[in-house]
């Protein structure tokens, strides 16, 4: 495929959307509207936001962790065939807000249900499909959930929630998949102010793709 797929993962607060939304619109200032896909997960069509609202609906109290794990995958699978592979073979820049790396780190490490299986149940879902780049927005766990409850408590959903100790499991699963494929994911310090962590990707996506930006 021609385009240009790049994933951004990180904890919650870690400043995913705040540093996709710059991206993106730094990207669309170079490239123009047409070049470049600002996407999300779980989401992007019907289908896939349907499947949203049912994984964040306050009332689900009682969502078995494997169900959830299904969910995100069968949600990712739409995205791709609807969303990303499209824009892709059309040529285009695709960033998705959190990607394959999200289910790992959160059903794999965060509800115990096992990375690598996690990891298994989502090839089926994905296809072969990874992105060239991964943007990994790593945080201190208690920052993290500090940023949320201090910025957007309106917001604050079931998975905001939980405890702290699954946003530190949740944080230990992407460290390891960060080592475990290298090649593709990129660990940014989020701890930083915005506009240094806004750099810093930048950074790491013209060394990655010479062509985006000259
Ligand atoms: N580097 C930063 N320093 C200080 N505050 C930040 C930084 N990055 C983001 N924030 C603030 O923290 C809050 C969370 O940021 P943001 O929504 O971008 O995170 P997120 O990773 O997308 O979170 P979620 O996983 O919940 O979607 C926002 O209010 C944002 O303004
Ligand atoms: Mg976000």
């Amino acid at each position: 495929m021609k385009g240009t797929f790049i994933s951004f993962e990180g904890p919650d607060g870690a400043g995913k959307t705040s540093v996709i939304n710059a991206i993106y619109h730094d990207m669309t200032s170079r490239l123009g509207y047409q070049k470049v896909l600002l996407t999300r997960e779980p989401g992007g069509n019907r289908i896939s936001e349907q499947i949203r609202d049912v994984l964040f609906d306050d009332q689900n109290t009682n969502m078995d962790a494997r169900t959830e794990a299904l969910l995100f995958a069968a949600a990712r699978r739409q995205h791709i065939v609807e969303d990303i592979e499209p824009a892709l073979k059309a040529g285009k820049v695709v960033l998705s807000d959190r990607y394959i790396d999200s289910s790992v780190a959160y059903q794999g490490g965060g509800r115990h249900l096992g990375t690598d299986d996690i990891w298994e149940l989502n090839q089926f879902a994905i296809h072969g499909l990874l992105p060239q780049l991964t943007i990994y927005l790593d945080i201190d766990s208690e920052l993290g959930i500090q940023r949320i409850n201090q910025h957007r408590s309106d917001q604050v959903n079931r998975l905001d929630r939980e405890k702290l100790r699954f946003h530190r499991d949740v944080r230990a699963s992407y460290l390891v998949l960060a080592q475990r494929h290298k090649e593709r994911i990129v660990v940014i310090d989020a701890s930083q102010p915005l506009a240094d962590v806004i750099s810093d990707t930048q950074r790491a996506i013209q060394h990655h793709f010479k062509n985006i930006y000259n």
